[in-house]
C-alpha cells in the first residue's frame, strides 16, 4: 500500500513516517529532505531552493514535480509521500504519473495540530543532518548533549526554523496552498483525521489501527 502524509509545517510527518518505515517497512520519499540534500550538494536543484526555502515559501511546482517523477518511476509499492504533493497542481501532476506506473494511494494521513503548538515544536526542533532523524529539546531530547542517538552526530536547527516569523510564512505558504487538498482527499474518500496535539504514543498507536485496518 502506499500513502500520502499530509499537514502543516512541525505537524509531525517526519516523526511519525520514521515510524511507519520502522514498523511496516516504507520507502519515505520526503521532498523537505531531497531539497536539502540538493543544497548540501550544491546542484542546480539545490541553489535555486535553497532562497525558497529559507523564507519560507514553496519550490514552484515544476522544479518539485520533476523531482518526484524521477523518484517515483522507480519506486515499487509501499511508499509514504511526505511533503509532496502541496498544490492542486502537484495533486494532479502525480495522478498522471501514479497512472502511468500502475500504482494509486491507499490513504492519506492528515495530521491536524494548532498553530501554537506548531511553533513551540518548531522552535524547539533538532535535526540529525547525516540521517535525519529529528528531535526536540523538549518532547524528544536525544539521549547525549545535541548528538544524534543513531550515529552521534552534532545535531542542527534547520535554517527555516530559527525564527518564528520565517515560520509564519510557511504557515501561510501551508494554509493558502495546501489546506484546499484536505477537502480535495476527503472528496474522494482518502482522509483518515489524526489530531497531531496528543502525545507520540498515542499518535502511534491510531496510525496502527488505520494502517492495519486496510491493510490486513
Ligand atoms: P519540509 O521539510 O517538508 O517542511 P514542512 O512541510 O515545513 O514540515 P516539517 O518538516 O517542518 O515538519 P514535520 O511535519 O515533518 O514535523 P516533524 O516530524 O519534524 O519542507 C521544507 C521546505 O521545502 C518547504 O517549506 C518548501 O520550501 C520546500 N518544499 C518541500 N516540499 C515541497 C513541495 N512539494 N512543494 C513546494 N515546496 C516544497 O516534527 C516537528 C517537531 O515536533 C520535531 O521537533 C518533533 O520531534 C516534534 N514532535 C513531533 N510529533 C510530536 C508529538 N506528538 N509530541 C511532541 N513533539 C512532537
Ligand atoms: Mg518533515
Amino acid at each position: 500500500m502506499n500513502l500520502i502524509i499530509l499537514g502543516p509545517p512541525g505537524s509531525g510527518k517526519g516523526t511519525q513516517s520514521d515510524f511507519l518505515v520502522e514498523q511496516y517497512h516504507f520507502v519515505h520519499l520526503s521532498t523537505g529532505d531531497l531539497l536539502r540534500d540538493e543544497i548540501v550538494a550544491k546542484s542546480e536543484i539545490g541553489l535555486s531552493a535553497k532562497s525558497f526555502i529559507d523564507q519560507g515559501k514553496y519550490v514552484p511546482d515544476d522544479v518539485m514535480n520533476g523531482i518526484i517523477d524521477n523518484k517515483i518511476t522507480n519506486l515499487k509499492d509501499n511508499f509514504i509521500l511526505d511533503g509532496y504533493p502541496r498544490t492542486i497542481g502537484q495533486v494532479k501532476f502525480l495522478e498522471t504519473v501514479l497512472q502511468k506506473i500502475n500504482h494509486k494511494i491507499d490513504v492519506v494521513l492528515y495530521l491536524e495540530i494548532k498553530e501554537q503548538t506548531i511553533v513551540d515544536r518548531l522552535l524547539a526542533r533538532l535535526v540529525c543532518p547525516v540521517c535525519k532523524t529529528t528531535y526536540n529539546r523538549i518532547s524528544m531530547p536525544p539521549k547525549v548533549d545535541t548528538l544524534c542517538d543513531k550515529d552521534q552526530t552534532p545535531l542542527i536547527q534547520r535554517t527555516d526554523d530559527t525564527d518564528s516569523n520565517k515560520i509564519v510564512t510557511r504557515l501561510n505558504e501551508y494554509n493558502v496552498s495546501t489546506q484546499p487538498l484536505v477537502d480535495y482527499f476527503r472528496s474522494k474518500g482518502l482522509l483518515k483525521v489524526i489530531d497531531a496535539n496528543q502525545d507520540n504514543t498515542t499518535i502511534r498507536q491510531q496510525l496502527k489501527q488505520i494502517i492495519e485496518a486496510i491493510h490486513g
